[in-house]
């Protein structure tokens, strides 16, 4: 072939250069195209092109290959090395990405796999655009060794690099396996495909000789084991194009950077439109649940919301929402799962959810029904302590506008760490119904009541009789209005109201911080 390109006129050069990119755009070769397809997986190109606008795509170093010669490498062809990578635009936005090919040597990563990579996110970094990582792969090239577990480091390098400056998600849509699993877990979102994706640092087989223990691939590591147990999934997708279709979703709601602004979409809701439904959303007796989701649609521009970690920690409910347009990071109490009370993982959840919003600068709206922390030891020996402490950490050192509205219970340790005006939120809010005390009454008046209740010639009476006055004194937002620890209390139809009015008040918001390397949020 280099023969013919020396001898070749300019036509017969681009003929060759035609051939050439035309053999590479075949890939792994009909027989893994249809192997990928049978598994009911699109392709790595298909994959990008149902990503990119059509025609938008522009691919970077098509032509690399490996230069591996040991155990027969040097007779293997690998077509692009084994991933896609270059930029386009997202709904006429730029946005960089790598897909990797697992019908080209299943997608494994070698030392220039991994060196494309890293070129399209260099170019994400320096141009400020969002980073799409497609994993389909096998993971570490095993041929190549120790240059492909260099290629993954310089991977987490620059994902740890750009964490915080520009949206990083991931989508699995294959084998995630090993080391390989790191790179994901770095990355702002994760994306997973239901029945074709997996993660796992070792697999059934090697769990299986290790301790004993069975387990399948989709039970271990598959899209529902990784969105309601591990919590390493936050968005659970049907299928290849259903997933894109949802990072298409989520990306609208992003900025492109730390440094650029928040994208406005059109909002044909109204500023002024009240929330009537919200005017019975509590239930009269305040141990029933309610649905916290319907509090936030009613508030969300046109009723929608884009839920995060959906099936994980659902006591706490994480979303981006659009308030005229502009988007909105909520956390929310869920009072439909224990209570909606704090635990080890909706601590986790939410502190994550707070700390990316306020990196890309989208204001935190949350709303609080907290009843505490969960008490026993399964959580105290969990480390309720050292996370719970993330959540404050999150909300303490957030400058993004921070709105709170309580909208029932808000007791304890958990009113401070739903957002408290001590930890920086700049408008709180409560509803009628509201409950603001150090405890629920009962605890309450157990604790500082104990022998009155003890000594009363009928207790119980004497208990409820003691609760009625403690529930009389706290069980309420006058008293916390009447220190100054709320704003305002409002009517809940008028919620999206208020919070558009002091969204707006405090959209050039500024808040200084010490001048440091950084904090040391408790891990
Ligand atoms: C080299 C690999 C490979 C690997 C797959 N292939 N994994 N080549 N290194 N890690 C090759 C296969 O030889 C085959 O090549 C092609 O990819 C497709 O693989 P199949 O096995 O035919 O596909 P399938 O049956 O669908 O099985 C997919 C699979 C399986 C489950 C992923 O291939 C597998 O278990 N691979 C090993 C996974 C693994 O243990 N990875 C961890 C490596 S260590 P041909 O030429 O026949 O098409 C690691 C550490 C990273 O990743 C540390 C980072 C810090």
């Amino acid at each position: 072939m280099s023969d013919d390109l020396q001898k070749a006129t300019t036509q017969g050069k681009i003929k060759i250069f035609e051939e050439k990119v035309g053999a590479l755009m075949q890939m792994g070769g009909e027989k893994q195209i249809k192997k990928q397809h049978d598994g009911g997986k699109l392709t790595a190109r298909e994959r990008l092109d149902h990503l990119f606008d059509q025609g938008t795509f522009q691919e970077v170093q098509l032509f690399v290959q490996h230069h591996s010669t040991l155990f027969g490498m040097d007779k293997k062809n690998i077509p692009a090395d084994g991933v896609i990578t270059g930029f386009g635009k997202v709904n006429g936005r730029t946005v960089f990405a790598a897909s990797q090919d697992f019908t080209s040597a299943g997608g494994t990563l070698g030392e220039m796999h991994a060196k494309k990579i890293w070129k399209v996110m260099d170019m994400a970094i320096a141009a400020q655009k969002p980073f799409i990582a497609i994993n389909d792969s096998g993971g570490a090239r095993i041929q190549e060794g120790v240059p492909s577990l260099e290629g993954y480091g310089g991977i987490f390098y620059r994902n740890t690099i750009a964490s915080g400056y520009i949206p990083q998600i991931t989508a699995i849509m294959g084998p995630t396996a090993g080391g390989a699993v790191y790179s994901p877990a770095l990355t702002d979102w994760i994306f997973m495909v239901k029945n074709t994706s997996y993660m796992y640092i070792t697999g059934p087989e090697v769990i299986k000789a290790v301790i004993g223990e069975e387990v399948t691939q989709e039970q271990l590591g598959g899209a529902v084991a990784h969105a309601s147990k591990s919590g390493v999934c936050h968005v659970v997708t049907e299928n290849d194009k259903d997933c894109i279709d949802q990072i298409k979703i989520l990306l609208s709601y992003l900025p492109d950077s730390c440094n650029l602004p928040l994208p406005a979409a059109l909002s044909t809701d109204k500023p002024d439109r009240e929330c009537p439904e919200l005017d019975k959303a509590i239930p009269d007796k305040a141990t029933r649940a309610y649905n916290m989701k319907n509090v936030i649609k009613a508030v969300a521009d046109h009723n929608e919301m884009f839920e995060l970690h959906e099936q994980w920690a659902q006591n706490i409910i994480v979303a981006l929402i659009r308030v005229m347009g502009k988007p909105v990071g909520v956390i929310a109490n869920n009072p439909m799962f224990y209570a909606g009370v704090l635990n080890v993982n909706a601590s986790d959840k939410a502190a994550r959810f707070i700390r990316f919003c306020d990196a890309f600068n989208i204001p935190l709206l949350t709303f609080a029904d907290v009843p505490g922390y969960m008490p026993g030891t399964d959580q105290e020996w969990a480390g309720i302590i050292r996370h719970g402490a993330k959540l404050l950490h999150a909300y303490s050192e957030a400058t993004v506008p921070k709105i709170t509205v309580v909208t029932r219970k808000d007791y304890g340790g958990s009113y401070i760490g739903m957002c408290c005006k001590q930890l920086g939120a700049d408008y709180v809010m409560a509803w009628p119904t509201a409950e603001i005390a150090v405890m629920g009454a009962e605890g309450a008046c157990n604790i500082i009541y104990r022998s009155e209740i003890a000594d009363a010639a009928d207790p119980a009476a004497k208990r409820t009789e003691l609760i009625a006055g403690y529930e009389a004194k706290f069980n309420n937002p006058y008293f916390a209005a009447s220190l100054g620890a709320i704003e305002e209390i409002i009517l809940p139809r008028e919620t999206r109201k208020r919070i558009i009015a002091v969204l707006d008040a405090m959209k050039d918001k500024k808040e200084a911080r010490l001048e440091k390397k950084h904090n040391n949020i408790p891990l």
